[in-house]
């Protein structure tokens, strides 16, 4: 499942990120690659543990925390903290790649199995020429450039690429979802479900029939999940 989560982060939230950005350093983001992605990995990164890093990932984790379906379609487990990137100018493309399985967050060692990628669009589409998020799926390709505050998750076993961006810069926050259930089909099945309830009680209100309902979508959850 690869999906939208609109307005996760509100003008005033963006408009102090882009505060942030404007004191932030960048550095190669090949340093933090292994060494198949290094040769196709051409971008800069904020250090993980840089002041603009810190106050942009408070922003972005009480953001997602507050957003609908972010629960609701990831069921988070473990939440790799956030890290922003930038393309542009010399750095300005990341070539076909599956993202590593397993993540380390540097210095409290959190191990994080990565089900879920999210890439959350920190510069407007007007900034910047190209810069799409390419998704490959059999023998087909899957586009996605979104408004900033916008973010799209996709499963980890996805392979994709940034293409080049040929002017301005591609600003995003990038991370990823250890999901209490790992499969992505039982997410996607539980995450359908869980929105047709809601919308079937937005109309309806509550009544034996959406009471009956929940219990299954709860019963699903407690048989699947890993918490
Ligand atoms: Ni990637």
């Amino acid at each position: 499942m690869i999906l939208q989560l609109k307005g996760v982060l509100t003008p005033a939230e963006l408009a102090s990120i882009h505060h942030e950005l404007r004191r932030a350093e960048w550095h190669a983001g090949r340093e933090s690659a292994g060494a198949q992605a290094a040769l196709i990995k051409n971008n800069e990164q904020l250090s993980h543990d840089s002041v603009a890093m810190i106050a942009i990932r408070q922003r972005v984790l009480a953001a997602l925390d507050r957003h609908p379906e972010f629960f609701a379609a990831t069921l988070p487990r473990r939440v790799f903290p956030p890290r922003v990137n930038r393309y542009g100018g010399e750095s300005n493309f990341f070539g076909d790649h599956v993202d590593n399985a397993i993540r380390f967050a540097p210095d409290t060692g959190l191990r994080v199995r990565t089900d879920i990628s999210c890439t959350l669009f920190l510069a407007d589409p007007s900034d910047y020429e190209g810069g799409e998020l390419i998704f490959r799926e059999s023998n087909m390709e899957r586009q996605v450039k979104l408004p900033a505050g916008d973010a799209i998750l996709y499963p980890g076993t996805t392979v994709h690429r940034v293409a080049p961006v040929t002017s301005g810069f591609r600003i995003a926050c990038f991370f990823w979802i250890e999901s209490m259930v790992r499969e992505n089909d039982r997410r996607q099945l539980l995450f359908e479900l869980d929105r047709s309830i809601v919308r079937l009680r937005d109309a309806y209100g509550d009544n034996e029939h959406s009471v009956a309902l929940t219990g299954t979508y709860h019963n699903l959850l407690r048989q699947w999940c890993d918490t």
